[in-house]
């Protein structure tokens, strides 16, 4: 029996959707992640309980560490952006999570820069808490690797492709760690939207609304380039047709990372269907039904996307583009100094 309900949210589900296409499922990804690095810090005398842990977060985060800090003692405090929605909100502050809002911004840059200015105001305030670094401190990648020995367990260690959205690339970047640890073939596959200098599309604009939790505008350093094989890019509108799809087909309601993601892994399916393609997806549709779900009906078929194949970065489009990185290093923008 689970000791605490975030262990139980935590722990993914793997589903086979059709033949050699899987998906790993979370309800709230970064909640393993959380989990592992709360106790590390403890265990390790970094921090005591009663402690106070403070990081910036822009969703799934927030909830992530608010139930870690829930399960383990320790007060939370949260720089969010106006992305936290009204129930989230109200979920951080019942569990006894603080919260502190940033005024809304149409810049990303300035919306991630401004919160990471203002945890350190904190910092200055109280020297005493201790900053997360969710982009940062590889910490985060240590609960993956439960997850990773389960995969293995459960797909038979056969070729793996792995497929995820890439934000701080935790996930991705640990699950391909350690099952490369242990020996299984894995192909890393990052999906990332338009916009984002992490793999190097920034001078691409997305019109339509960025996709919540995947890209940056600044660089991160649990992004691990050397470990990526391929990556995409897909707009708003290609995910939008991937999450719609990925319910109406397989009858898993997730968000938007993960429709795109579910479209990249199809992809790849296509192009090596002797290997297993397991997509992630991060998170449920709950907080996307007004922006995704109602426009099922202008969701365009699946079938009719496909990918525009790049050999750099200088050639990505709209509204798909797929390059082979070849564990090549992050460009220079993306790399911390
Ligand atoms: C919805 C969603 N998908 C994917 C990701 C990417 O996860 P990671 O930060 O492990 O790269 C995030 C991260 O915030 C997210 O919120």
């Amino acid at each position: 029996m689970d000791e605490h309900i975030s262990e139980a949210i935590g722990r993914p589900d793997l589903i086979c959707l059709d033949g050699s296409l899987a998906c790993l499922r979370f309800e709230t990804m970064k909640v393993v992640s959380a989990l592992a690095a709360v106790r590390h810090l403890l265990d390790t005398g970094t921090v005591r309980r009663g402690d106070t842990l403070i990081d910036s977060s822009s969703g799934i985060y927030a909830y992530a560490l608010a139930l870690a800090c829930h399960r383990y003692g320790m007060h939370c405090h949260i720089v969010g952006s106006t992305t936290v929605d009204h129930t989230l909100r109200t979920q951080l502050d019942v569990l006894g999570a603080h919260l502190e809002q940033m005024q809304p911004s149409t810049d990303l840059k300035l919306d991630q820069s401004r919160r990471v200015a203002r945890v350190r105001e904190i910092l200055r305030e109280h020297p005493d808490y201790h900053w997360m670094r969710q982009y940062h401190d590889d910490v985060h990648y240590l609960g993956y690797e439960a997850v990773a020995e389960r995969i293995q367990e459960e797909t038979g260690a056969g070729s793996l492709t792995l497929v995820g959205g890439v934000g701080s690339g935790a996930s991705t970047g640990a699950l391909a760690h350690y099952l490369r640890k242990r020996s299984v073939d894995v192909r890393l596959v990052g999906v990332q939207p338009f916009g984002s200098v992490t793999f190097g599309s920034d001078h691409v604009a997305d019109p339509e609304i960025i996709i919540a939790g995947i890209g940056s505008s600044i660089p991160f350093g649990n992004v691990r380039h050397d470990l990526y094989d391929t990556v995409h890019w897909l707009a708003f509108d290609a995910a939008l047709a991937g999450s719609v799809d990925l319910l109406r087909r397989h009858a898993v309601f997730a968000g938007l990372s993960s429709g795109a993601a579910y479209l990249a892994a199809r992809w790849e399916r296509g192009e090596e269907p002797e290997r297993t393609a397991l997509f992630i997806t991060a998170d449920t549709g709950h907080r996307y039904v007004d922006t995704v779900f109602v426009r099922h009906a202008e969701a365009a078929r699946v079938e009719d996307l496909a990918p525009r194949q790049v050999s750099g970065t200088d050639e990505l489009a709209l509204p798909w583009s797929r390059l082979n990185w070849n564990g090549s290093p992050g460009p220079g923008a993306a790399v911390l100094r």
